[in-house]
């Protein structure tokens, strides 16, 4: 049977829908064709990603923690015994960098490079940055109070994790703007349909990206300071734990990883507090709520939307015969609106006490970042309620479209005391 959901330009025959995530319509509001999805018997076949994908909570949440299934695949077979193309010349560099960080690693290797770096992120650590995120906050809402009308992206969403992630690392703020270039062009790896041109720019801000952390590396190799660069440089000396192309290539990834969901999250929360008033009453009447309504907006327009893995083992799952080497797609965005574990999950209640959703992952490659997204998010939120509680949306801003980064253009507000 075919059936179009001519709203929603999307055809679904028995359990292969066809829908381009490229398709406005879906990208700025994929939240009805998910309903969709989450019908389907599961898993369902996307056509235009070539993907079996699973859209419910339920299953989402059991594959993350599933270690037949797994973020890598190259450690048990090449590619070449994969049947997959071998990486064109032009692109290999970046996958250099890319293949040298945790998140493309297996146990024992991922293991060994998240241990280092845990401590770092371990929410006591964490917590020590209050003072200056508040600080940084603080100083961004003057400007934007001054400035009347802003793009509350530029002025607000991206300085907070660029600015506290470079400190962290131990990268001067004044290389925030080549930080979002490099990382921006970096990212457009991990879209569908990238184009050559985003494949180049991607190789050659991998490079400059490169020989700036190396020569920072080597700068902090002489004169170490209280960063993570020279915890990691200590690691790296004491012998067997690192080697100096992981230890560039993580530093590059946490720089990357740091801001990019992390904007999305304040932008897409900021707008949906402001298209929902009654929630965004709620917060500026008592803005320690931000701790609620921080995971309700993760959930609620999740900022990461979809997740591959690989089948490391043949296997049965829902019926369906998953041979080694396949690839399946977690869609985190449905997940998180799945009514099956969140009743009312269209309905934005920062108030919601059991909420477990899955913006952050699960298992083994959960975010490490989690720690500092929350403390970002909850003090970003709640100083924007306590000291800009007029505030107030100026257009209808629009999505971008890059599907599983999902995130606005822009977001033009009135900021007002
Ligand atoms: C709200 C903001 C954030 C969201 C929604 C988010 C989401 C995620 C998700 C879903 C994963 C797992 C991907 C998978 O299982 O395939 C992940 C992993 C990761 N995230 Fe985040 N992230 C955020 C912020 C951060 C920050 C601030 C950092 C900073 C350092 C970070 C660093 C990482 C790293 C290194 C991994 C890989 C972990 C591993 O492989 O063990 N993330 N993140």
């Amino acid at each position: 049977m075919t059936l179009l959901a001519q709203d929603l330009h999307l055809h679904v025959e028995g359990n292969t829908i066809r829908l381009n995530p490229r398709d406005p319509h879906f990208y700025n509001n994929p939240y009805p064709y998910y309903a969709v999805m989450r019908a389907l018997p599961q898993p369902f076949y996307w056509a235009d990603f070539d993907l079996w994908c699973f859209a419910r909570w339920e299953d989402v949440n059991a594959l993350l923690r599933d270690r037949r299934f797994g973020r890598q695949i190259l450690h048990l077979r090449t590619r070449e015994e994969l049947g997959l193309p071998p990486i064109p010349e032009e692109l290999a560099f970046f996958y250099e960098v890319d293949n040298a960080t945790m998140i493309q690693m297996e146990p024992p290797d991922h293991t060994r490079l998240r241990s280092l770096v845990q401590k770092a992120f371990m929410a006591r650590q964490i917590e020590g940055l209050r003072p200056r995120i508040q600080a940084l906050c603080d100083q961004l809402i003057d400007q934007m109070l001054e400035q009347g009308e802003v793009d509350l992206l530029t002025a607000y969403a991206t300085p907070i994790p660029v600015i506290t992630i470079a400190h962290m690392l131990g990268v001067p703020t004044e290389m925030s703007e080549h930080l979002l270039n490099w990382s921006h062009a970096m990212v457009a790896m991990y879209e569908l349909g990238r184009t050559r041109e985003q494949e180049l720019r991607a190789v050659q801000a991998t490079r400059e990206f490169y020989a700036y952390v190396q020569q920072l590396v080597a700068e902090r190799r002489r004169h170490p300071t209280d960063d993570l660069i020279t915890r990691l440089i200590e690691a790296e000396e004491q012998g067997q734990k690192l080697t100096e192309h992981e230890l560039i290539s993580s530093t590059m990834q946490l720089l990357n990883a740091g801001h990019e969901a992390t904007v999305n999250v304040i932008g897409n929360g900021v707008y949906a507090l402001l298209t929902h008033p009654d929630q965004w009453a709620k917060l500026v009447a008592d803005p320690t709520l931000s701790r609620t309504a921080v995971e309700e907006l993760l959930r609620f327009d999740t900022p990461l939307h979809l997740f591959t893995r690989w089948v490391l083992e043949a296997l049965e799952y829902r019926g369906h015969h998953f041979a080694f080497g396949e690839v399946v797609a977690l869609l985190l965005g449905s997940a998180n609106r799945d009514p099956e574990r969140f009743p009312h999950a269209d309905t934005l209640d920062i108030t919601r006490a059991d909420n477990p959703h899955v913006a952050f992952g699960g298992g083994i490659h959960f975010c490490i970042g989690a720690p500092l997204a929350r403390l970002e998010l909850d003090i970003a939120l709640s100083t924007l309620a306590r000291r800009a509680p007029k505030l107030e949306l100026l257009e209808q801003p629009e999505y971008r479209n890059a599907y599983h980064f999902h995130g606005l253009k822009s977001l033009r507000v009135r900021v007002a005391a």
